[in-house]
C-alpha cells in the first residue's frame, strides 16, 4: 500500500480530488466507486469546484456507491442518497441514470443486493473505489467479523457505527439499525482503492491497518492483500504510526 501524507483534512481532500480528476481525464470510460461519511465531504467539494472552473466532464463516468440504510426514502436528509446528491451529483454534470446507489426501501432486498453486484459486473467492475476507514476498522458498513469474500449483503449495525454515526440525525434513536452494504469481496474486486483517513480519532485503526494481522476482525486490514492501495492520510491520522 501506497500512503501518501498530508499536512492536513484540507490538504488530504485536495490530494484526493486531484487523484480522482486524474482518473477522469485519462479515460475514456470510468467506473468509481463512492463512499459517504464525513471524511469525503470536501473531496466532493473540490470536485465541485474543479467543475464549476475547468467544467471536467463526467459524461463518461459511472458511480456505484458502497451502501444505503435500510428504510430511508431517498429525499429523507439522512439518506446517502441525499447526501450524495447534496454534495457531488447535482454540481457537476454526471448523467443520473449514471449514479448507482443500493435501494434501502427495495421490497425484496435480497434480490436488491444480488442485482447490484450484477450492474457493478455488467459495467465490468469498479475501475477505482474510495474508502473511508472506520473507528473499528469497517469498510463500507462491513462491521467486524464479516467474511472477506462476502459480497453486497444486509447488514446489522454495530452501536459503535450507530454511535458514531448519530452525530448526522437530531436522535440516536432516528439512526437506522440496518443498511445495504458492497462486501469486501466487491471492494476487493476494484481494480483500485483510494483510502482516506483524517483525524486522531482514526489513528488507532490506521496503526492497526498498517501494522496489524490481516483478520476478519478488522475488516480493512483485507487491503494489505490488494496490489493497487493508495492511502491519503493526513498528520493526525498518522501520529504514532511509525510512518
Ligand atoms: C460511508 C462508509 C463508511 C465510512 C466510515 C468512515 O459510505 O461506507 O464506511 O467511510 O464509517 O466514516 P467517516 O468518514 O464519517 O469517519
Amino acid at each position: 500500500m501506497k500512503v501518501i501524507r498530508t499536512k492536513n483534512y484540507q490538504e488530504m481532500s485536495k490530494m484526493a480530488a486531484e487523484f480522482i480528476l486524474n482518473k477522469i481525464n485519462s479515460s475514456s470510460k470510468l467506473t468509481l466507486g463512492l463512499a459517504t461519511g464525513g471524511t469525503p465531504v470536501q473531496t466532493y467539494h473540490y470536485l465541485a469546484q474543479d467543475y464549476r472552473e475547468h467544467q471536467t466532464s463526467y459524461q463518461h463516468v459511472t458511480t456505484f456507491n458502497l451502501d444505503e440504510y435500510i428504510g430511508l426514502a431517498k429525499s429523507d436528509p439522512n439518506s446517502y442518497h441525499y447526501y450524495m446528491d447534496k454534495h457531488f451529483f447535482s454540481k457537476v454534470n454526471i448523467p443520473t441514470n449514471q449514479t448507482f446507489i443500493p435501494n434501502g426501501l427495495a421490497e425484496n432486498l435480497e434480490m436488491e443486493c444480488y442485482e447490484y453486484d450484477e450492474l457493478i459486473k455488467k459495467h465490468h467492475g469498479i475501475d477505482l473505489q474510495i474508502l473511508g476507514l472506520g473507528k473499528n476498522g469497517h469498510v463500507g458498513f462491513n462491521e467486524p467479523g464479516t467474511a472477506f469474500d462476502q459480497h453486497t449483503h444486509i447488514v446489522e449495525l454495530t452501536n459503535s457505527t450507530i454511535q458514531a454515526n448519530a452525530r448526522f440525525f437530531n436522535d440516536i434513536n432516528q439512526v437506522p439499525k440496518r443498511a445495504i452494504t458492497m462486501g469486501i469481496g466487491s471492494i476487493m474486486e476494484s481494480k483500485e482503492i483510494l483510502l482516506l483517513v483524517s483525524g486522531t480519532e482514526k489513528n488507532e485503526a490506521l496503526n492497526k491497518l498498517l501494522h496489524g494481522e490481516i483478520d476478519e476482525q478488522f475488516p480493512a486490514s483485507i487491503l494489505n492483500q490488494h496490489e493497487n492501495v493508495t492511502i491519503i492520510a493526513d498528520e493526525d491520522a498518522i501520529i504514532n504510526t511509525n510512518l
